[in-house]
């Protein structure tokens, strides 16, 4: 008897989306050395924790493969890109790299909703979420480098930059989990 839950198509895709979180961890854990040998401790720390974070991504991907019947490929996965040019090119990288990542998820939610995989589509929604906060992540990022300055930042900014991201928090809050009396 075939216990296997998913269709060929969705187990690709899903099999794809591992190798792309662990992808995304290894570009984090280049981009954190490189932060490092610029002597950005405080910015490799903060990429260090988010490869760990995509390698969690990766693992839920699949158990979920896994819990549904489902066969996982364990692909090799590509060297990371060159080290970026400055930090604000680093921020820019990280960014579109997330955003990149978001449309895998929304692959996965389109080709669930189109095969009425309703116990994908559903698994795939923690990820559209959890894209909203790295997306996010990474515009504040993006808006601190600004705020110091930029390209034109000075050493004394990008110190206190560096400082702050080494023990900056890694969950971001949400319009949706927003108030009056919070409003975030
Ligand atoms: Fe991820
Ligand atoms: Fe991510």
């Amino acid at each position: 008897m075939d216990t296997n839950r998913l269709s060929k198509k969705i187990e690709d895709i899903l099999n794809a989306q591992v190798t792309k979180e662990a992808e995304a961890a290894q570009i984090y854990l280049s981009y954190g050395c490189w932060a490092d040998s610029k002597g950005y401790g405080g910015i490799a720390n903060y990429f260090f924790r988010h490869s760990g974070e995509e390698r969690n991504h990766m693992m839920k991907v699949m158990q979920y493969i896994m819990e549904r019947g489902g066969e996982v490929k364990i692909s090799a996965i590509k060297a990371p890109p060159k080290s970026p040019k400055n930090l604000q090119d680093c921020f820019e990288k990280t960014f579109q790299h997330e955003v990149d990542n978001t449309t895998a998820i929304y692959e996965i939610v389109n080709l669930a909703h189109d095969e009425k995989d309703w116990a994908t589509y559903n698994f795939a929604q923690w990820f559209v979420k959890e894209q909203i906060e790295e997306e996010k992540l990474v515009m504040d990022l993006l808006d601190k480098l600004k705020i110091a300055g930029g390209p034109k930042a000075s050493d004394e900014s990008l110190f206190n930059l560096d400082k702050y991201l080494g023990e900056a928090p890694d969950e971001v809050p949400l319009a949706r989990e927003a108030s009056v009396d919070k409003p975030e």
